[in-house]
């Protein structure tokens, strides 16, 4: 089996500089808190923000949640100041907007390398976590997912790409879908989480339900939400549903049964199991004890 899976459903943002609602965020069992200093903030707050996020770092109880800070974009000139003045609180996890090629991820690696040596933390625990929304950034997939062995997850972002490439948001998404596509086939290919867009119409939960379950299956991990509504309709799209479970505990006790008799390949309800079915059961039920929802 493989480590143990960092379950990242629904990542949620809150201003920096809103300790109100970064103290909410922590009542919300939500899988990963991102404290933003980037576009939810005003320029005139950024200082403010920065503090208030190294604060709530140091205070608050975060629980069983993901601490997440999101930066400024480099080349921005705020990025160096936002990380500072925050990474001695010790984020679990960097978030960098912007990344157009493995160059930003580099800086970022030498910086919080640095820290953790300077702080005395073990080497490598901070992980970084890279958005994917612009068309340099797409196009880059490939160098950005070689940049760091610290990448822990790509997230897309399809509001900046599509003001980036001149498109037009619509419901349906085609506009973005080669975007999300190539986000999830580099995610897979370098054993990264892949975190979908934001569905920004906060109070439309059954939109949201619909284009959360079909990011899962297209393979995201994952959604980034901006409001409290979000987070069950997204956590519970990413777990795995009741009959996915029922049906992966099949194929895997089929599969250990058939390697003891030596078949590879075997029938199981008149359709052929073999390595890759067994690898997608195996998946599962990974994401079914992240959630908590299986032994
Ligand atoms: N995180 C934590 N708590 C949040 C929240 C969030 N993202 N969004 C709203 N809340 C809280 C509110 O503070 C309020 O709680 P309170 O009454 O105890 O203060 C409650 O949830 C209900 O909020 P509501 O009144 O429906 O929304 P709002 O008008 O306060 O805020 C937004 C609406 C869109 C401004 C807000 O949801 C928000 O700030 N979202 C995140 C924006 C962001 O970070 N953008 C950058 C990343 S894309
Ligand atoms: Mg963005």
């Amino acid at each position: 089996m493989s480590a143990p899976l960092r379950l990242r459903r629904a990542l949620l943002y809150m201003p920096g500089d809103s300790h109100r609602k970064i103290e909410k965020a922590l009542t919300l069992n939500v899988d990963c808190v991102c404290m933003d200093l980037e576009d939810g903030v005003a320029v005139s707050q950024k200082a403010a923000a920065r503090a208030t996020v190294r604060q709530a770092l140091a205070e608050l109880d975060f629980g069983r949640s993901e601490k997440l800070v999101r930066l400024n974009g480099v080349g921005t000139g705020w990025e160096a100041a936002d990380l500072a003045a925050t990474i001695g609180g010790r984020p679990q996890g960097v978030v960098l907007p912007k990344v157009e090629g493995p160059e930003a991820l580099a800086w970022l690696e030498a910086q919080v390398a640095a820290a953790e040596a300077a702080q005395g933390w073990p080497a490598g625990e901070i992980g970084l976590l890279a958005m994917i929304e612009t068309a340099r950034g797409v196009v880059n997939l490939k160098a950005i997912c070689e940049a760091t062995p610290r990448l822990r997850a790509l997230i897309f972002g399809a509001e900046d790409l599509a003001s980036d490439i001149g498109a037009t948001r619509t419901a349906e998404g085609a506009e973005v879908a080669y975007a999300r596509g190539a986000v999830v086939m580099h995610a897979a290919a370098y054993g990264l989480q892949a975190i979908d867009m934001v569905y920004v119409n906060y109070a439309d939960g059954e939109g949201l339900a619909r284009e959360a379950a079909a990011a899962a299956r297209l393979g995201f991990s994952g959604k980034q939400a901006i409001h409290p509504k979000q987070i069950e309709v997204i956590q519970a799209a990413f777990a795995p549903a009741p009959e996915a479970m029922a049906k992966a505990r099949r194929v895997l006790e089929a599969a250990a049964a058939a390697q003891a008799q030596g078949l590879g390949a075997f029938a199981l309800d008149d359709k052929m199991v073999d390595a890759p079915v067994i690898k997608a059961a195996e998946t599962v039920m990974a994401r079914a004890r992240a959630a908590g929802i299986a032994d």
